[in-house]
């Protein structure tokens, strides 16, 4: 099997693109943290599917984390992940050095303000930010025509939508399913740091959240419903609940407008590990 070519400077990616575009070939670009699992293929098989050329960007972003030791923590499994993608194929894997992202005397940020606050922006203050100056760069850097991201995090994928609405942003964002294991439990991976027995509880979070939805759709009251799925998850051994929220599936504004596509969001801890997932209302 031939291995992508990695490239780690925006000059020799720039080199590659301009040569497809040349051609006549659309670029779609899959951003990754790296440490990749089917979740991750999924987009880029999709991307491979729908575009003429295939990047995947693996870049670790610390602008995007607020706490350092989960930055220090983040695995690393470059040589897993190029035999991985592999597979797909992709045509280049763009793994570039924090220098190269983030020279000396970089003084840029993007904030989308609204869409960014509750939820996720709420519980990691800057963590929007992070994400939405790198994906700017990262359009930028691969000039891709469409960039590939998963509903898994959905507050992320409304966040990317919005700058690219703002900025003009001469991409089209593709929203891709989320994939879940057998039993339910979104792919994540921090799902290899949950112990043995709470592995087996972690799949509550899914279909408790499920379960609040239909009943939300058979006409139960939203905060009943959320209070059950709260209920249920506790009971299987959760030690926290950060939220469980029913909202405007565009804004994230709270919504009791059935008539609009709603969507539940959660997030919780369970053996030390934080777990989120949504769901459509
Ligand atoms: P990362 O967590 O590595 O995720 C990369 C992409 O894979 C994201 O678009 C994410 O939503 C998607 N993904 C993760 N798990 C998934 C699953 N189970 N099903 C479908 N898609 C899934 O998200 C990031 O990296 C970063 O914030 C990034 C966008 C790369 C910016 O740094």
């Amino acid at each position: 099997m031939t291995m992508p070519v990695i490239l780690r400077t925006v000059a020799e990616l720039r080199g590659h693109v301009r040569a497809w575009k040349a051609a006549g070939q659309t670029v779609g670009v899959v951003p990754t943290m790296g440490a990749l699992h089917e979740g991750h293929l999924s987009l880029a098989r999709r991307a491979r599917a729908e575009c003429g050329r295939v990047i995947t960007t693996i870049f670790v972003n610390p602008k995007q984390f607020n706490n350092p030791e989960d930055l220090k923590k983040y695995p690393r499994t470059e040589e897993a992940d190029a035999a991985l993608l592999a597979t797909v194929p992709v045509d280049v894997i763009f793994a570039p050095s924090p220098e190269e992202v983030y020279p000396e005397g970089y003084s840029t940020n993007v904030t989308v303000a609204g869409v960014s606050e509750p939820l996720e922006g709420k519980m990691r203050p800057g963590h929007f930010d992070g994400v939405a100056t790198v994906v700017t760069k990262l359009f930028g850097m691969t000039m891709a025509d469409r960039g590939y991201f998963g509903q898994k995090d959905w507050q992320q994928l409304q966040v990317v939508q919005k700058l690219v609405l703002d900025l003009n942003l001469p991409v089209q964002v593709v929203g891709c399913e989320t994939i879940r294991e057998a039993d339910g439990l979104a792919m994540s991976s921090r799902n290899i740091r949950l112990g043995e027995a709470a592995r087996q509880q972690a799949p509550v979070l899914y279909a408790a959240i499920t379960a609040a939805a239909d009943d939300i759709r058979a006409g139960q009251s939203d905060r009943m419903a959320i209070r059950e799925a709260a209920e249920k998850m506790r009971a299987a051994g959760f030690e926290r609940v950060e939220y469980i929220e029913l909202r405007d599936a565009g804004t994230l504004l709270p919504s009791d407008d059935p008539t609009r596509p709603r969507r539940m969001l959660a997030a919780a801890w369970l053996d030390g590990v934080r777990l989120i997932d949504n769901i459509p209302v």
